[in-house]
């Protein structure tokens, strides 16, 4: 017998030497929910260890995620007020806003992504602007684009449309650009699949639409082919990152488009987050084997960088020797 794949295998030290996918906190994306009120600090029920934060309360969550090495945030928005055109989504004072230039104001060194979209925004639940039940491409890329420009006037580094509206990033550049922020990156939700893998987000961000669903808008989990459009198109109109939404299910499609010559990021969703969460609390499987296997399949795929709720806990095992 010549081929023994067990001699790269016999030794912890000869394993860590010929693996050569690795894993770095600074790959990691931290998804943070802020909420408009008070004295907010509350756990989302679906999501066990993710929390609704008020400004007032957000300190010690940065102090933390500081602390633990985590660079970069992915910030959303609950406002108390909706409305079917949604306001508060391009307020300059609105809760997302306000989150970012306190953020920058006191933590200089994150690297602050918003999500841009109408869902938590809009009473119907829809990210776009409605004509009788059916959303609106065209007029919804004009809010769309406000909405960013409002962000990124709050100090935000990079915005990350998520509505999967047509021609959403073309209009966001040409909105950015003409204010002077020709040096702000779009991170596109480029692939976004109309999943039920956002069921929990939906609780923690109070956004599921009051009717239908989002099917006309993301993306057919049964098509094959049309991921490559959508991938086209963006990196076409500006785009500067493209993302893969869902993650695990999708390794496929992060295989497909991992030699494009843009950042590839996977959002390893709340549903995914919160199955692997479910199963831990009830000891059925051990969580951090889960979660780094889960990682390194990513990794593995070809993306550059992962949204993950298990950001503090992946920073926490690595701190201690993962
Ligand atoms: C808003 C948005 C959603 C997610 C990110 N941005 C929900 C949706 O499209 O319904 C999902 C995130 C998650 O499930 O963790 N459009
Ligand atoms: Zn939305």
């Amino acid at each position: 017998m010549f081929t023994r794949t067990r001699r790269l295998r016999n030794s912890k030290l000869l394993r860590e030497i010929v693996r050569n996918v690795r894993l770095s906190i600074d790959e990691l994306i931290y998804p943070i929910f802020v909420e408009e009120g008070e004295n907010i600090r509350e756990e989302i029920s679906s999501m066990p260890g993710q929390f609704r934060f008020s400004l007032d309360r957000l300190a010690p969550e940065l102090d933390e995620l500081k602390s633990l090495g985590i660079k970069t945030l992915l910030v959303f928005g609950i406002p108390k007020h909706k409305d079917p055109i949604g306001s508060e989504a391009y307020n300059p004072n609105g809760i997302v806003q306000q989150a970012v230039r306190f953020i920058k104001k006191n933590y200089p060194n994150f690297l602050v992504i918003t999500d841009v979209c109408m869902c938590e925004y809009t009473s119907h639940g829809h990210c776009g602007i409605l004509e009788g039940c059916d959303v609106q491409n065209d007029s919804t890329i004009k809010y769309i684009a406000q909405i960013a420009v409002s962000h990124v006037e709050a100090g935000a580094d990079i915005v990350a449309p998520s509505d999967m509206m047509d021609g959403r990033i073309l209009a966001i550049r040409e909105a950015l650009d003409e204010k002077g922020f020709i040096n702000t990156p779009i991170m596109a939700y480029s692939v976004k699949y109309a999943s039920n893998y956002y069921g929990p987000f939906r609780d923690a961000a109070d956004s599921a639409p009051s009717f239908g669903d989002r099917k006309t808008y993301q993306m057919d989990y049964r098509s094959s082919k049309e991921y490559y459009r959508e991938v086209e198109a963006d990196i076409e109109e500006g785009a500067d990152f493209i993302m893969v939404k869902p993650a695990l299910a999708y390794l496929d499609v992060i295989k497909a488009v991992e030699n494009i010559s843009l950042p590839l990021v996977a959002y390893n969703v709340s549903g995914e987050y919160s199955m692997v969460k479910a199963a831990a609390l009830n000891g059925w499987i051990n969580e951090q084997g889960i979660v780094m296997e889960n990682m390194y399949a990513l990794k593995r795929a070809g993306v550059e960088l992962i949204i993950t709720y298990h950001a503090k806990d992946i920073a926490t095992w690595v701190k201690n020797g993962e």
